[in-house]
């Protein structure tokens, strides 16, 4: 298979049966989002935030791209950005892991750190990227560039609808049920809408962190968990709760036990948020015993993380 340019190693993911980890009687499947140039599911959106951004001659060839991100967004952007020829900024809390920082500037972008607000180190949290946010929208002011607003622009969701839903879809048009965590929701948002689209008996499940679970019960006991770039102890702007057929909530301790065991058992090397989607999808698979097919999120590389 020959691609023509770097562009076109994004979407077109396959999903792999996790036969290591399933338990009996469900067929569990990952998409292997990691799989892609910017190491994550985040370049699904990148690309179509920046041709979008084009089309409606809100960006320009040459012009600058700023955005807050907590690492994925960046690496996606940074790849995209590049290949249209924009210069690209990445505002990013102090709080995330020096790979993440380190990957960015390697793939040509700049790189402006903001302190944590209530954070700590591999723990940000919604303060500090509320903070982030802001000083990222600062200088894209200051500076004529063009403000991504991840959180706030509809093309991250359009990103799912148009090729996550419909390349599961496509592979799988026996899924019982979709599983994935919530940062900006674009990923859950947009495929759950999709699937839905095609089939309303699909179930869709949103995964969040025990402590911060404010989708499933509007409260946060702590911000602070190991699943990065997710549960920011906000409701994300385009969060829709009709979509959501249950909320499954899992731990930090939970979470690090199936991430290790996706790299130890199954040879997925990935990050804490895959190992969040895979055990809430067990989770669900558990309690719901009709479910046979079901499919989740394998969100980014554990190459990305320190403590991985
Ligand atoms: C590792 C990881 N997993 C999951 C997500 C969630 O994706 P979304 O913003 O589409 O909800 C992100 C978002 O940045 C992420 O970085």
């Amino acid at each position: 298979m020959i691609k023509q340019n770097t562009l076109e190693l994004i979407r077109q993911t396959p999903l792999v049966k996790l036969d290591r980890i399933s338990k009996e009687g469900v067929n569990l499947y990952g998409k292997v989002e990691f799989m892609q140039p910017g190491g994550s599911v985040k370049d699904r959106a990148a690309y179509q935030i920046i041709l979008d951004a084009y089309e409606m001659k809100k960006l320009v060839k040459g012009q600058l791209v700023v955005e807050m991100t907590s690492g994925n967004m960046g690496a996606g952007l940074a790849v995209v950005c590049k290949q249209f020829g924009n210069p690209f900024l990445a505002v990013m809390s102090k709080g995330n892991s020096p790979e993440r920082i380190k990957i960015i500037k390697a793939l040509g972008a700049d790189v402006f750190l903001t302190d944590q607000v209530d954070g700590s180190e591999g723990m940000v949290t919604g303060n500090d990227i509320a903070y982030a946010s802001q000083v990222a929208k600062e200088i894209a002011q200051k500076e004529k560039g063009f403000y991504v607003d991840q959180f706030n622009n509809t093309s991250g969701v359009m990103a799912h609808f148009n090729t996550t839903g419909p390349e599961i879809w496509q592979d799988l048009p026996e899924i019982d049920a979709y599983v994935a965590s919530v940062g900006t929701g674009g990923t859950f948002i947009g495929t759950a809408k999709f699937l839905k689209s095609k089939n309303k008996m699909i179930k869709c499940i949103a995964a969040e962190p025990e402590s911060a679970a404010i989708l499933k019960t509007g409260r946060v006991e702590n911000p602070q968990h190991i699943i990065q770039g997710t549960g920011y102890s906000l409701i994300p702007p385009h969060w829709d709760s009709a979509l959501a057929d249950d909320i499954i909530t899992v731990t930090d301790t939970e979470v690090q036990e199936m991430t290790r065991r996706l790299s130890h058992e199954q040879g997925m090397y990935v990050g804490y948020s895959s190992g969040a989607n895979v055990i809430a999808a067990l989770k669900y698979a558990k309690i719901n015993q009709e479910i046979r097919n079901i499919v989740t999120i394998l969100c980014d590389t554990g190459y990305k993380y320190s403590s991985l």
